[in-house]
């Protein structure tokens, strides 16, 4: 059962063709549109979470996380240059090990977008919140983060009472406000669809590219060798988790394929976009991180029983405030703006600055793009009966998915007004690990189960690089915290229940119908931010 309701690929193709959104996009513009989804809050905050997981064997922690996004982004050039239509992982999977485990995917990737966006949203906020206090400008520590309320919560759950917990209560917040604001202003643009366009997009991308490249510039020429030693305080499985953390500076890279309905040639550009794209940032991911340990160092901070805290966790947030009440300079791990911490740090105050402004200009794209995904996802989804057509309804006026938009804003606005950002990261990578391990096994199934259809993109030595990914995703995803992990399994739970209490039978291809008919919740897409004229 598991594996039947197969989607025939010949009829989403067929699909895709009926209902063709114009091709307009190269490769040079799918690699901006790859780099402008992916670099975002991971490097420009999480950078100091990979540093409290491994220290400056965080560098390593780039390289595995790359490596396996790498490997799987030549499991997704495959199926996305086979498979050129919108709707991602969820539609390979669909084609190929059936609707049970296609919904699954789908189901994940409202992990990957919707908590991703909130993710992304909280990075927004440290940003903008450090820009304002560079102004001379205060903002209420009790509505800039939730790391008070994570405290409460933990102490209701049982945690001892601690010096750090207390330290959390004394100087967190309840409510994160700006990310509130960023999530809802995002949500709105998306209702009333303004779609980005290509050459905003291309501005932000040369804006963050800038900003990291102005970093690498300042931070290099200051970098001192001991600050790399001990290299690797908290050992191999410090790096893996750290990996398992940065893993999300790399997720979005998923977004050109989505484009591939939009992409002239996508046989050829899709691939080209997705490993160019993929490229660029772990090179700059790396000589950023090698800049920021260089410059200042990055050794994890300790409990008051002498282990390594918890990233995001209350008792970090408490111990770093006590270090900085203390006196002392507060360390990379502690910060929640890292690049700009270290260029204050080295004595460039105004460059970081701009860096901040950089980030707080650059950010809200990533949102978009995610949230976007998100719907489109919903949408795919309601275009194959799985989720209610209500759900995926158009406004009279703006033409857009504003009721699935709406649901997918809350949802995000909620995490993000709580929630610190490494945990929503975390909860994020699980959903998107799940999605790129059923990708690389449905490369191999359709290698298998049709070997004669037209592969304009092959997977190089796809029974080594599959098999890669797949282990790849797996040992990343049992690396993350326990938390994250379990939330993969409940959330899944949940997704079985809906699926077999009301989409299993509705679905179209479950009652014999290829698509929705003509005219119905598929022909209104909007085109993807970034890639309109
Ligand atoms: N890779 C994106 C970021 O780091 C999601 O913000």
């Amino acid at each position: 059962m598991i594996f039947g309701r197969v989607k025939s690929l010949d009829a989403i193709l067929l699909t895709a063709q009926r209902k063709g959104l114009h091709r307009t996009l190269g490769a040079f513009q799918l690699t901006m549109l790859g780099v402008g989804a992916v670099i975002g809050t991971g490097i420009f905050v999480l950078t100091s979470e990979a540093a409290q997981k491994a220290g400056p064997g965080m560098l390593v922690s780039f390289v595995i996380a790359g490596f396996v996004c790498a490997v799987a982004a030549l499991c997704y050039s495959e199926l996305a240059s086979m498979v050129p239509v919108s709707g991602s992982a969820y539609t390979y999977t669909y084609a190929v090990v059936g609707e049970l485990l296609a919904w699954m995917v789908g189901w994940a990737l409202i992990l990957e977008y919707a908590v991703g966006a909130s993710a992304v949203a909280v990075g927004w906020s440290n940003h903008a919140v450090g820009l304002l206090r560079g102004l001379g400008i205060g903002f209420p520590h009790l509505l800039s983060n939730g790391d008070a309320l994570m405290a409460h919560v933990q102490l209701a759950f049982g945690a001892a009472p601690s010096a750090d917990l207390q330290a959390a209560i004394e100087t967190g917040g309840y409510f994160n406000l700006p990310a509130v604001v960023i999530s809802v202003l995002v949500t709105w643009l998306l209702i009333v669809g303004t779609t980005e366009s290509a050459r905003v997009n291309a501005v932000l991308v040369a804006i963050k590219i800038t900003a990291l490249t102005l970093f690498v510039a300042l931070t290099l020429p200051v970098l001192n060798a001991e600050n790399f030693t001990p290299f690797s305080p908290t050992g191999a499985s410090g790096m893996f988790g750290a990996a398992a953390s940065i893993f999300f500076a790399y997720v979005g890279f998923d977004a050109v394929s989505t484009a591939a309905e939009e992409t002239k040639n996508p046989q050829r550009n899709v691939p080209i976009g997705l490993i160019g794209s993929l490229f660029i940032c772990t090179l700059f991911y790396l000589l950023v991180a090698s800049g920021a340990i260089g410059a200042i160092g990055a050794q994890p901070v300790v409990g008051a029983d002498g282990g390594v805290l918890a990233p995001g966790s209350a008792e970090m947030a408490g111990r770093c405030a006590a270090i900085v009440r203390g006196g002392l300079e507060e360390p990379l791990v502690c910060s929640k703006e890292a690049l700009v911490h270290v260029l204050d740090t080295i004595g460039w105050e105004k460059i970081g600055r701009l860096v901040g402004l950089a980030a707080v200009l650059a950010l809200p794209s990533v949102v978009l793009m995610m949230m976007f995904g998100q719907t489109r996802v919903f949408f795919t989804m309601a275009r194959d009966g799985l989720l209610p057509e209500k759900l995926a309804s158009v406004h009279p006026r703006y033409r857009t998915p504003h009721v699935v938009t709406l649901v997918t804003g809350a949802g995000a606005t909620l995490a993000a007004a709580v929630l610190p950002v490494g945990r929503l990261a975390d909860y994020s990578n699980s959903g998107t690990l799940f999605a790129f391990l059923m990708v690389a096994i449905s490369v191999m199934v359709l290698r298998r189960t049709d070997p004669g259809r037209v592969r304009p993109f092959r997977t190089p030595a796809v029974w080594i690089i599959a098999p890669l990914a797949i282990v790849g995703c797996v040992a990343l995803y049992f690396s993350l915290p326990l938390l994250a992990i379990l939330v993969l399994p409940v959330w899944g739970g949940i997704g079985l229940l809906v699926y077999f209490g009301y989409s299993r039978s509705r679905s179209h291809v479950g009652r014999g119908l290829d698509d929705v008919p003509e005219g119905k919740v598929s022909g209104v897409e909007p085109p993807m931010p970034g890639t309109a004229g």
